[in-house]
């Protein structure tokens, strides 16, 4: 599969067979996030598998603390958390001393080449930032790290349509030369 074909046939997939992935497809994607770009190649990330009780934990957790919050979407997330076979966490890797923005910049651009592979091996992945709810409360499970995002991923069981984007027209300028 090209770039462009990976690019247009992405989705958020949220359904999930219970099919196994094995770690080394698993370690292959985390392998492709380090090759993204990073501000100052500071590569300010960790990944981590999470699989089994400690990811039913996450799951639980989110439902537990934003059940009672009107109108957030966390609580079907935790549902596609529980449904998919694996979690690829991504942390950020502390360091006070350069510019926070780029730091998650560049991890959002390490999600996006998780997001191609998983595509590329036809498996289903969706980015989960829900978490970001449950910053605190998931030490409990994965130590003193910063969780910015993770992946839910599994063999897909559903084939959405593309979702709606915004017109073209609208989100390029006339150009300025
Ligand atoms: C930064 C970010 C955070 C997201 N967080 C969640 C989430 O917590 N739960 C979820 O189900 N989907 C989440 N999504 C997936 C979006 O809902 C999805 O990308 C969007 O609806 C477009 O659909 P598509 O990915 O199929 O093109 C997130 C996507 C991004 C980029």
């Amino acid at each position: 599969m090209n770039v462009k074909e990976a690019i247009s046939k992405r989705r958020s997939i949220r359904k999930f067979t219970n099919a196994e992935i094995n770690d080394e497809i698993l370690i292959d994607i985390i392998k492709q996030a380090t090759l993204a770009p990073s501000g100052h190649n500071r590569q300010p990330w960790q990944f981590q598998i999470i699989k089994g009780k400690p990811k039913d934990k996450i799951a639980d957790i989110l439902i537990k603390t934003m059940q009672d919050v009107p109108g957030n979407t966390s609580v079907h997330t935790a549902s596609v958390i529980k449904e998919a076979n694996a979690l690829i966490a991504v942390y950020l890797t502390d360091d006070s001393s350069y510019d926070n923005i780029i730091d998650i910049l560049s991890i959002g651009g390490a999600i996006e080449n998780m997001l191609l592979t998983i595509t590329d091996y036809d498996l289903g992945g969706v980015w989960i930032a829900n978490t970001l709810n449950i910053r605190e409360e998931i030490k409990e499970v994965i130590g003193n790290r910063e969780m910015i995002s993770c992946i839910a991923v599994g063999y897909k069981n559903q084939e959405p349509h593309a979702r709606p984007r915004k017109d073209f027209n609208t989100v390029l300028l006339n150009k300025l030369d």
